[in-house]
């Protein structure tokens, strides 16, 4: 049906015989001649229809939008003046001899290049994906696994898949549960990523492994995150992080090159996990933002304002400030709204300096808690933040948790609304993560990244003495405020393995019932090893510059997880629920 695909219609095929096949994208009759712009995956050519085949002419007339066709004829310069600068083909047209009509369709819901809004187009998603948008970002998607396929296969990493009805492998989230017709009352879970299993192909001497992997988790979700998503999953044996990190380097270097010819600095600056809470309140700190938070704790703590004092003397508490430059003009009501952001995430307020003139302390300053410090230690302040003529100067005091929090996103959201982040590319390794947190709604510890992480420590009792101190030996990417992938260096020994789950609040019998198999594993020998797992989406959404992940997934899901286009996820008939071996609570089950 096809000798050629539209855009490569040109100057060189003028008057051969040509085929061309696609959907009729725009339709014109100019006064007794037919234009048809004709569309397929590479692109558009124009199609002229003469009135003087009165057979061929008739079927034209009858050609509407998005019909799709098959037309022979042969290429010819477009008159002077007429041709179409924006299109490959777009210097040529081909005069048609036969027009074979494939398909009729219905006129389509919506104009697909339109601003539309996105129910509409979730629900004609067949539609949609015609879009140049969407159209790009898929084939920008496979450009770009291709470059991920060939860097791996380089460096003897095997592609290797791993099971979809499986066991739970934890990652935060709860699992998405598929029930056993064969084993009734029990449950496959999918994965929430390929963990374990690729750390059981380290045991096995599989060595380098990757995989493209579907992953399935069941949270809330927002712009960034789907149930259902793509990791591109990466496992080495023999590696320390440094290794790890230089390979995807190296990985990151082409992709940004290959795609968007954009030279990623490399090395990519790495930053602890401590380092980042503090100075950007933030574990995938945006370093776009040309200000930053800096903790004041050792400048106020023997002032006499109490507000400032106590918490920058307490352990686990302090006092910071973010110092806001002049370019921002930031008016009164600003300051307000900023101030109610504070008190909505629990703190009393948001004291503020601001600097009309930093060399005039008495009469320069505007400030509802200047008249609470003495002067030496409002030029320390002033300095410590270094504080021009201008600037607005915000403090947090409090938790740990609360002034990141507080901090962490005002500075985000100034620099958001004052236009403040610069149009680059800045990536930063994030390290050294906590390995516990304690949760505050369980009372329990949890692990910062996942249960398979090698601790940092000295004797391996500290990990069930001090679970609080303990570092571990984690890593994460993150690029203009956004979390591409995190990783970790393994546990390779059953006691470490064990130690850990301990402090989770594990016993024995729950360890076995849950991660038996894999302990079991490593009793057989596990080599030294690590990895690290990407948002294959998250990387296309910054890529292309999308607003939300579901621009770069063929098929996603909406906000409430289900799918608007098959009507997922759907009722089952009571046959497939007896078979099941399961009872449902309501008896409106539809047939
Ligand atoms: P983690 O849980 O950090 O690590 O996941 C790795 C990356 O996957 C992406 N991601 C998501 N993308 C879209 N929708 C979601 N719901 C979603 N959840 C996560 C993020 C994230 O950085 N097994 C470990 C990796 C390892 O240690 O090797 C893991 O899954 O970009
Ligand atoms: P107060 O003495 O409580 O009236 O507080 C004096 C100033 O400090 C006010 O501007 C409050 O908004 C501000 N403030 C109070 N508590 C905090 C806090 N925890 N962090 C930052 N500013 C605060």
């Amino acid at each position: 049906m096809r000798t050629y695909y539209c855009n490569e219609i040109n100057e060189s095929l003028i008057n051969k015989d040509v085929q061309v096949c696609g959907w009729v994208n725009k339709i014109r009759d100019h006064g007794g001649v037919i234009f048809i712009d004709l569309r397929d995956i590479k692109g558009l050519v124009q199609i002229v229809v003469n009135p003087d085949d009165k057979v061929l002419f008739k079927l034209a007339e009858s050609l509407r939008s998005e019909f799709i066709i098959s037309v022979t004829g042969n290429p010819r310069l477009r008159p002077s003046g007429s041709e179409n600068i924006n299109i490959d083909s777009g210097k040529v047209e081909i005069v048609s001899s036969s027009i074979d009509l494939l398909s009729k369709a219905e006129t389509p819901p919506f104009q697909f290049n339109d601003e539309v809004n996105e129910d509409n187009r979730l629900k004609y998603r067949v539609h949609d994906l015609k879009s140049n948008k969407m159209q790009n970002n898929l084939i920008t998607r496979n450009k770009v696994v291709k470059i991920i396929r060939d860097h791996l296969y380089k460096s003897d990493f095997l592609e290797i898949e791993t099971p979809i009805l499986t066991k739970a492998t934890p990652e935060g989230a709860r699992d998405y549960l598929v029930p056993s017709r064969v084993n009734q009352g029990q449950f496959y879970a999918l994965p929430q990523s390929p963990q374990l299993f690729k750390q059981m192909l380290m045991m096995s001497g599989y060595e380098k492994y990757y995989q493209i992997a579907k992953c399935f988790r069941d949270e809330d979700l927002r712009a960034d995150r789907q149930p259902e998503f793509t990791q591109l999953d990466i496992e080495m044996s023999f590696s320390d992080q440094d290794n790890i990190i230089k390979l995807i380097e190296e990985l990151f270097l082409k992709i940004f090159k290959d795609i968007i010819g954009i030279n990623v600095e490399l090395p990519i600056k790495r930053i602890k996990y401590s380092e980042a809470m503090d100075r950007f309140g933030s574990d995938r700190p945006d370093m776009r933002i040309p200000f930053e938070i800096k903790n004041i704790s050792s400048v106020v703590k023997d002032c006499e304002f109490k507000v400032f004092s106590k918490p920058a003397s307490e352990e686990g508490n302090k006092v910071s400030a973010l110092c806001i430059p002049s370019d921002a003009k930031l008016s009164r009501k600003d300051i307000d709204s900023y101030t109610d952001i504070a008190i909505s995430k629990g703190s009393q307020g948001l004291a503020y300096i601001k600097c009309n003139d930093v060399n005039d302390i008495d009469n320069g300053l505007q400030s509802p808690i200047v008249k609470f410090l003495d002067s030496q230690t409002i030029k320390n302040i002033l300095n410590e933040v270094n504080a021009s003529n201008g600037d607005i100067i915000f403090f947090s005091a409090g938790s740990d948790n609360l002034v990141n929090g507080i901090l962490g996103s005002l500075r985000c959201k100034i620099a958001d609304d004052k236009n403040l982040i610069k149009d680059e590319w800045k990536f930063v390794w994030v390290t050294d993560f906590p390995m516990f947190e304690h949760d505050l709604e369980t009372k329990k510890w949890k692990c910062l990244h996942h249960p398979f992480t090698m601790p940092v420590f000295g004797n391996i009792s500290d990990i069930e003495a001090k679970p609080k101190t303990l570092l571990s030996k984690s890593y994460d990417l993150v690029l203009n405020g956004t979390e591409l992938g995190g990783g970790s260096i393994r546990i390779n020994s059953t006691e470490v393995q064990n130690s850990v789950f301990k402090v989770l609040g594990l016993n024995k019998e729950e360890i076995d019932n849950q991660f038996g198999f894999f302990v079991e594993s490593m009793k057989y020998g596990c080599p030294p090893h690590g990895g690290i797992a990407f948002g294959l989406d998250r990387i296309m959404m910054l890529l292309t510059k999308s607003k939300s992940i579901r621009e770069v997934i063929a098929f996603p899901k909406t906000q409430t997880a289900s799918c608007s286009l098959t009507g997922a996820p759907a009722n089952i008939s009571k046959e497939q629920i007896s078979d099941l071996g399961l009872k449902h609570k309501s008896n409106d089950i539809k047939k």
